[in-house]
């Protein structure tokens, strides 16, 4: 991929990041009037003594009801920012644990490492050079620098996808 290539497609990503983030901010405002039209008519004002008083009990009804669902969230926040500590801590514990392996080059031939990996139960061997027959020349000519580098070998000698299928699966 080029560079300008990458370029473009990052900032398309950007851009459609940028959209979403207006969308969802338009979706909360109008869920947040929603919420207001349901929960919040409009107050008639009482014209009596015992009007003023029901209004001023269904208040605080109001006001004892707002409170337990604030403590329960509150609550529910409090809990979950617990869990992202914790699964913080364990992010920053397991990458100090995690050491990359050295890799080393391995000096083997593709037959000898399909049946290391497959087992003796499968006929690598034959199997293998009926697939070979195909795509001889193709190996001939690769043959010098696929030495070093077993992956490339195997891909190969699979050919027509069939082999590494069958070899994907059972890994
Ligand atoms: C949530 O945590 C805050 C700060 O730690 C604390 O003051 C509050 O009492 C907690 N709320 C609940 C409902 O546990």
């Amino acid at each position: 991929m080029t560079s300008s290539r990458r370029h473009h497609l990052k900032s398309l990503m950007l851009q459609i990041a940028a959209n979403m983030l207006v969308a969802e901010a338009a979706e909360a405002e109008a869920e947040k009037a929603n919420y207001m039209a349901e929960n919040c008519p409009a107050l008639s004002m009482p014209d009596s003594m015992q009007e003023l008083q029901d209004l001023c009990k269904k208040l605080h009804q109001s006001i004892d009801k707002v409170d337990e669902e604030r403590y329960d969230m509150e609550s529910k926040v409090n809990k979950t920012d617990k869990e992202i500590d914790e699964l913080k801590l364990k992010v920053v514990d397991l990458k100090g644990k995690f050491q990359k392996p050295v890799l080393k080059k391995v000096r083997m031939s593709a037959d000898a490492m399909l049946q290391a990996l497959l087992g003796s139960k499968h006929k690598v061997n034959m199997d293998l050079r009926a697939n070979l027959k195909q795509v001889k020349k193709e190996v001939k000519e690769e043959e010098k620098e696929a030495v070093g580098d077993w992956r490339k070998s195997i891909e190969d000698k699979a050919g027509m996808g069939g082999r590494k299928k069958m070899f994907e699966a059972d890994a």
